[in-house]
């Protein structure tokens, strides 16, 4: 990338230090989800949720929802998260603290699409480390959650570039990271790492954002980045992209990322592909549920 790239890029994300501050549970959200889940106290997250009242107003409101088919309401932080489970009260945590830090108000993007290709990649991130037997999955599905979010440093520091971006990558059927390199000569790779950094985000995280669309290219944590790759093309295939159509083929077994996963996991040669992608369509109807729920909004269909 040349100088005037990166200096643009930079000006873009240093842009950001201007606008509503990062919600103040997020370092210490952060932290906790490092934690192995047998460390994580539930005290310490029943007082992280109380604190910011409108992701509390939002646990609440998803524990409520059909997805759980509870009998009653929980009426407290403490009953929503013992409802919900851990690993989606993280979730919600991080959705909403991201959604909170980036307003969405005149994105060239649909949040909705785009939050549920972040969340569904995060699912099939976690889905496909189980199959591997691989005990990363919580940390495959952190990836996952925050591969694309370049996605929104372009939206909220380059939106009429985005919009450009956007717009050529649904007239071309192209590849969303393919378009943006056409007309603005970044790609939300780029952005996202320089973000990611900013934020001191664990190194495999941001290796994950900066190279999730070239696995051969990282400079380390190559298998993750293979993982969250491969999970990526899934989602875009399985109706949870980014809300065009696609024109191009995607081959899993031909794509230099199987390659590099096969490496480190031998099990991969025997997955039964059709069948795991068969098995997300439950995941699909999850995170529908899930970001509607959160996001208060009506439901969209992803047109693939
Ligand atoms: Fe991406
Ligand atoms: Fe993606």
């Amino acid at each position: 990338m040349n100088t005037s790239v990166n200096a643009t890029i930079r000006k873009g994300v240093e842009g950001i230090e201007t606008m509503p501050s990062i919600p103040t549970i997020f370092a210490p959200l952060l932290e906790l989800l490092n934690l192995p889940p047998e460390r994580v106290k539930l005290d310490e997250v029943v007082k992280l949720v109380s604190y910011d009242n409108t992701i509390a107003a939002q646990c609440l409101r998803v524990a409520s929802s059909p997805l759980f088919g509870l009998a009653k309401s929980p009426d407290s932080i403490r009953a929503a998260i013992i409802s919900l489970g851990l690993r989606r009260v993280q979730t919600i945590l991080l959705t909403c603290c991201l959604a909170d830090t980036f307003p969405t108000k005149g994105w060239p993007l649909d949040p909705t699409v785009f939050w549920r290709h972040s969340l569904g990649c995060a699912m099939v991130c976690r889905k496909f480390s189980e199959k591997l037997h691989s005990d990363d999955g919580d940390k495959a599905y952190m990836a996952g959650l925050l591969h694309d979010i370049g996605f929104m440093v372009n939206c909220v520091a380059f939106p009429k570039e985005f919009a450009k971006a956007a717009a050529y990558a649904a007239q071309k059927q192209i590849a969303f990271d393919e378009a943006e390199l056409a007309t603005m000569g970044f790609t939300h790779c780029e952005t996202g790492r320089a973000l990611a950094e900013k934020w001191h985000l664990g190194p495999d995280t941001v290796q994950v954002i900066a190279h999730h669309h070239r696995p051969e290219q990282g400079e380390s944590a190559q298998p993750l980045i293979a993982l969250v790759h491969l999970s990526d093309l899934l989602c875009r295939v399985r109706g949870m992209g980014y809300g065009y159509y696609e024109g191009h083929k995607v081959d899993l077994v031909g794509d230099p990322a199987w390659a590099i996963l096969l490496q480190e996991h031998r099990d991969l040669a025997k997955m039964d592909l059709a069948l795991f992608s068969f098995e997300l369509d439950e995941a699909v109807e999850e995170v529908s549920i899930l970001v509607s729920t959160i996001f208060g909004g009506a439901q969209r269909e992803t047109k693939k």
